[in-house]
């Protein structure tokens, strides 16, 4: 008879267990909120969402010796909330945690609920701070994903991909309900918590102090400061415009840009209506016309890149050469510019490089 294989080491087998045991010994017992009433452990966790437990301990004083119970805080009125909240910053939680204490009163009689589900249904309050107060407070063997707690997912079980995106953070909430113990749960959470607080850090994290560090693919790769991924940059929009660049005996026509508007005021191309490279060969043909000049088949050259907020201009410029430099007549926002004066002359940076470029002649 075949015998038994030996069972495949997992990387989530002990997670729990070690983190238990870790927390017990090495992390922390005494903040104020510890071991209290569910009403001042939601305090602590709103506070706690944006600001770290050093700046909080003062506030969450001040905030408890005002507004001692939850029906001194739905009794009180918003601006007095505010007024202890006030240097704390994102106010919205202040306002929510007010307006969450009144609707405790209304639906629940003034008792803070204790299903995972009520906890959630008030505002101001996310799943993980729903799980967070569940846990504590009424022993509930409910997952936390917080920042922290991504950060030492990503790290320990080398999580690419930036955890806010949708994609990532499912992943993240599926293994934190895979290693959710079935036991000790309150510690568990709490160690996750103290965990990416004191030992994963962002910078400098203290791995010879981890109680999985031995375990860890991101120490075991070197990759603690790459994970977890960093926010991806903003791709912008990319906006495609034509405009010509017609060159005569050394000169370079350039047109003065309305006062309003990117590049307000400033001397430019002129830029042609239109959309897409055949559109702006006609237009081109169109513009040219207009203003009784001849020219050949236009050149399209490569595109000057620009980044703006908001999009990226792709400027994509049509050369053209003309015999003499004549003035244009009744266009007086239209001028020749020697191409040698061009460094001195109000030109847009990407315009300027474009003409200082040696393809351009
Ligand atoms: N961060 C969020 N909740 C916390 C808590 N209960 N203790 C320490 N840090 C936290």
């Amino acid at each position: 008879m075949k015998p038994c294989e030996p069972p495949t080491p997992s990387p989530t087998a002990d997670f729990p267990a070690r983190l238990i045991a870790w927390q017990k010994t090495h992390g922390r017992h005494d903040l104020p909120w510890q071991h209290g009433e569910p009403y001042g452990v939601w305090v602590s966790e709103i506070m706690l969402q944006q600001t770290q437990v050093q700046t909080v301990i003062g506030y969450y004083g001040r905030f408890m010796a005002r507004f001692p119970t939850l029906a001194a805080l739905a009794d009180a009125e918003e601006a007095a909330v505010m007024e202890v909240w006030s240097g704390l910053g994102y106010y919205a939680r202040a306002r929510n945690l007010h307006r969450a204490a009144r609707e405790v009163m209304t639906r629940f009689g003034g008792r803070f609920p204790s299903a995972v589900e009520d906890i959630e249904s008030l505002p101001g309050i996310g799943r993980s701070t729903a799980a967070a107060i569940a846990s504590f407070c009424f022993g509930a063997q409910e997952p936390i994903l917080d920042g922290n707690v991504k950060r030492v997912f990503a790290r320990v079980f080398g999580i690419d991909g930036f955890p806010g995106i949708r994609a990532v953070e499912l992943r993240m909430w599926a293994l934190a309900s895979e290693l959710m113990p079935a036991c000790d749960g309150a510690i568990y959470t709490q160690a996750l918590m103290d965990l990416g607080a004191t030992v994963c850090t962002r910078s400098r994290p203290r791995c010879d102090a981890c109680p999985v560090g031995t375990a860890c693919v991101a120490r075991a790769s070197g990759r603690q400061r790459e994970l977890p991924a960093p926010r991806p940059a903003k791709v912008r929009p990319q906006r495609l415009r034509f405009a010509l660049l017609l060159l005569s005996r050394g000169q370079i026509l350039l047109e003065r840009r309305p006062g309003h508007g990117i590049w307000g005021g400033l001397l430019s191309l002129p830029e042609l209506a239109a959309q897409t490279p055949s559109d702006a060969v006609i237009e081109a043909a169109r513009w040219l016309a207009t203003r009784g000049l001849m020219a050949g088949e236009p050149e399209t050259m490569t595109p000057v890149i620009h980044g703006f907020t908001h999009f990226e201009l792709h400027l994509v410029p049509l050369r053209l050469r003309i015999p003499a430099p004549a003035p244009i007549a009744g266009e007086t926002a239209l001028q020749w510019l020697p191409l040698t004066d061009a460094h001195d002359a109000a030109l847009p940076a990407p315009v300027r490089r474009l003409l200082g470029r040696t393809d351009i002649e």
